[in-house]
């Protein structure tokens, strides 16, 4: 497995990316409201990058190996769905969760990251369950160093959320980025202390794991993409994109309304 170490230069162009990206949720924010569809969501996000920001949304048409084009530029799922929710008329109601997940091209270089938002009131296990996975994804990114390895950031993720009883989506994993969409190395959201590849000063990647209320078993629909709860448990997400620095991290998908990063234990 080659992985690439950014340049100053791509360093600089992965920042305006990765601001960029969270910038379109801070945008989307408020309009995720009861009685509103994922297609309409979809539709204001893509005038937004493409108009305003002249970014390019990067899943529009996106085809990894074995599948078929994503229809949309932005993915949404909603309360059983795990991730690569395809916009369309699903229209949201009070209590249901929903991950947006934005990736935007600026100069040749991506951004990707998403946030869970609640329609109205959500119930008490689903913010139980949006809260344990945003503190899951924050252990992951604290476990970023020169010399940590990548078990050391997928048993941070996992022992988090399996001590409280919920389970990690094995089957998809956070990823490089940079001037392409997924790049090597894997960063699964599981894994043993002092596993795997050693974190060097200049990689670039993203933490997103995928927690479960119930069991980690997905399926996945006959669209090709939405991928969905085995058991319809409820599934959260959230994403950063992180560099790995000399003494630590950077998380470079920040903006004005990124949420705060939440107080250590
Ligand atoms: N943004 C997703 C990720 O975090 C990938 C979505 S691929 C798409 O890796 F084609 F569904 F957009
Ligand atoms: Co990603
Ligand atoms: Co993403």
């Amino acid at each position: 497995m080659s992985v690439e170490l950014k340049t100053p230069e791509d360093i600089a162009g992965m920042r305006i990316a990765g601001r960029l990206a969270s910038e379109v949720l801070d945008f989307i924010g408020p309009q995720v409201q009861a009685g509103i569809t994922t297609g309409e969501l979809d539709r204001l996000c893509h005038d937004y990058i493409v108009n305003v920001q002249r970014t390019i949304p990067a899943p529009l048409n996106y085809t990894p190996p074995g599948y078929t084009p994503y229809p949309k530029s932005i993915c949404t799922s909603v309360n059983h769905v795990v991730c690569h929710g395809v916009p369309g008329e699903k229209r949201l109601k009070n209590g249901d969760i929903i991950n947006i997940d934005i990736t935007v091209i600026k100069d040749g270089y991506h951004g990707d990251t998403s946030r869970m938002f609640y329609v109205g009131a959500p119930s008490i296990q689903a913010k139980r369950l949006v809260e344990l996975t945003y503190d899951c994804m924050w252990r992951g990114i604290r476990a970023i160093k020169p010399g940590n390895t990548l078990g050391d950031i997928g048993h941070a993720i996992q022992s988090h959320a399996e001590r409280h009883g919920f389970s990690v989506v094995r089957e998809f994993c956070g990823h490089g980025i940079g001037k392409k969409f997924h790049e090597d190395p894997q960063i699964l959201h599981y894994g043993r202390p002092g596993a795997g590849m050693r974190l060097e000063p200049g990689m670039v990647f993203t933490v997103e794991p995928m927690i479960n209320a119930g069991r980690p078993d997905i399926r996945q629909m006959a669209d090709g993409w939405t991928i969905v709860t085995k058991d319809h448990s409820l599934s959260a997400q959230w994403e950063h994109t992180v560099l790995v620095t000399p003494d630590g991290f950077e998380v470079l998908t920040v903006s004005a309304g990124t949420p705060p990063e939440p107080a250590t234990e």
